[in-house]
């Protein structure tokens, strides 16, 4: 079996999904909503930290297997250990993140977590083999790197073919109106409540508040979710919407991520008023 149709399996596994409601239960007790989850999911980098941070473990782990191989057990006890130290904000990092997946994301998530933490107790007895002359402490630490590349694979079969990470809307720029397009008649829209629209090709959300018009991709950039159906709020004086699937919010009048999980600002239309007519085009970048 190829190692995609692996996850794939995974993630139609209907039967994990009470370990993965336990693990998100426990990770939404321990990681609330806030600075500290925002900046988990990496909001202040742009894009996910849990990726980036774990390019530091299995750095460090697959120098120690090199170093193994060659015969350097004390610079290879180094690096497991300095791996081991990384593991842990990656750890916490990819927590915060599975917790606000989709059900197959979760899926697969909770495999790639529990084949990490087998590798990490693995070091761990490696570790302790090494320190007590006992044999077996290389062998259990390659047999941990191998476990590392498998936990490895899952992540990337995640990130890549199930789409956990990327930016949702960072095609719909491109794809909407570059000319002012028509929206419908503005007395169409009421005031405060969210309407769905389309705008050349892409679906957008209307929200008139305050006697101010906004129009902002409807589809969230975290998982795709339909922001017309989020709730409407007021963050430090600003109208913002925050996504009904994970609760990403952003400030309609430019987008920006108010909280996350999303780690990419929503991206918004220009729009005026002719002869009663609501028109959008896409905001230029700046
Ligand atoms: S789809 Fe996850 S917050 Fe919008």
């Amino acid at each position: 079996m190829r190692q995609i149709e692996v996850a794939d399996r995974i993630a139609a596994a209907r039967w994990l999904d009470g370990v993965a409601s336990a693990v998100r239960g426990v990770t939404r007790k321990l990681i609330r909503p806030g600075r500290v989850k925002d900046a988990l999911h990496g909001v202040w980098l742009g894009h996910p930290v849990h990726p980036a941070l774990a390019q530091v473990a299995v750095g460090c782990f697959t120098g120690a297997a090199v170093l193994d191989l060659t015969g350097d057990q004390d610079g290879a006890v180094r690096l497991i250990r300095f791996g081991l130290l990384g593991s842990l904000p990656t750890a916490a990092a990819g927590l915060a993140d599975n917790a606000e997946g989709l059900a197959d994301q979760q899926r697969i998530g909770v495999v790639h977590g529990t084949v990490n933490v087998a590798a990490l107790g693995s070091y761990l007895l490696s570790l302790r083999l090494r320190a007590s002359g006992r044999r077996g402490g290389v062998a259990t630490g390659l047999a941990a790197y191998a476990l590392v590349a498998a936990g490895a694979a899952l992540g990337g079969d995640l990130a890549f073919r199930w789409a956990m990470g990327p930016n949702h809307a960072a095609g719909l720029p491109q794809a909407g109106p570059r000319d002012w397009t028509d929206l419908g008649a503005v007395g169409d829209f009421t005031e405060g409540t969210p309407a769905r629209v389309t705008a050349g090709q892409v679906p957008a959300l209307v929200l008139v508040a305050d006697g101010e018009i906004f129009v902002v991709y409807d589809r969230c950039g975290h998982l795709a979710g339909p922001l017309h159906q989020g709730n409407v709020v007021r963050e430090d004086g600003q109208w913002c919407v925050a996504c009904p699937w994970h609760g990403s919010t952003f400030r309609v009048s430019d987008g920006a991520i108010v909280r996350g999980p999303a780690t990419v600002p929503q991206p918004v239309l220009d729009s005026r008023v002719e002869n009663g007519r609501l028109q959008a085009r896409v905001r230029p970048a700046p």
